[in-house]
């Protein structure tokens, strides 16, 4: 009874998504993908980077900070909202004199696709001159968010600034950067869950999972 229920429902799913392209206006896929509850998307999403996985390349990123500043202090500056899981989560895997800060962009495009247009919307509160930066961000995509990142901090003359970006999908860079420390590198799929979102949604999964038009067949 419950999977003919089921059957049903991902159809009418299917046949409403059609081919149409995501757009920033709000479209009526858009307002479909609202009314579908959380628990049966994610149901059906395929999992990419399970927790297990996220808490072990996690701690590795933590330990090779670890190792690099030892006996230095540390900020780690996160990029809101994305990273708030993520910078969380590392911040207890290394065992240095760490401090936290954030900072917040907006990039403009599509839900899915940055179009290169960053504009900063929280600045950080502390004084970086002289310190030992680490930008902690989800991911690294086309570079745009950490060109635009990297310029703004270096203009406030830290005495290192280091990147940390638990992923990393290299087949889509437009901009020559890379992060120094990488959680994962991945296909070119747009991801959701630990603290990655589609339209603000799905930050709060365990896993990292492939986020797709089809998700819920
Ligand atoms: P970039 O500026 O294209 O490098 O993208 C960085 C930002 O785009 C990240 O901080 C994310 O907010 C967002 N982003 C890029 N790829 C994904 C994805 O697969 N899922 C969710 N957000 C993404
Ligand atoms: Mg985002």
């Amino acid at each position: 009874m419950i999977s003919i229920f089921v059957i049903c429902d991902f159809s009418l799913f299917a046949s409403r998504i059609g081919d149409k392209k995501m757009t920033n206006r709000k479209s009526p896929i858009t307002n479909f993908y609202e009314k579908i509850p959380f628990p049966k998307m994610t149901t059906n999403m395929k999992k990419l980077i399970t927790r297990e996985q996220i808490a072990e390349g996690v701690a590795r990123i933590g330990q090779e900070i670890t190792r690099d500043y030892a006996g230095q202090t540390v900020i780690l500056v996160g990029v809101l909202k994305g990273a708030c899981l993520f910078l969380s989560d590392l911040a207890r895997q290394i065992e240095l004199d760490a401090t936290f800060d954030f900072i917040a962009v907006r990039s403009y495009g599509t839900k899915k696709e940055s179009a290169g247009e960053v504009q900063l919307i929280k600045d950080v509160t502390t004084p970086l001159e002289d310190k030992n930066v680490i930008l902690v961000e989800d991911i690294l995509d086309t570079g745009f968010t950490y060109t635009f990142l990297r310029k703004l901090l270096l203009a406030r003359k830290p005495r290192t600034l280091k990147f940390a970006a638990l992923l990393d999908k290299p087949s889509r860079r437009q901009m020559p950067v890379e992060a120094d420390y990488v959680g994962f590198k991945i296909p070119d799929e747009f991801v959701v869950g630990y603290g990655l979102d589609y339209a603000e949604r799905f930050r709060n999964l365990p896993d990292i999972c492939v986020f797709s038009e089809d998700t819920g067949k």
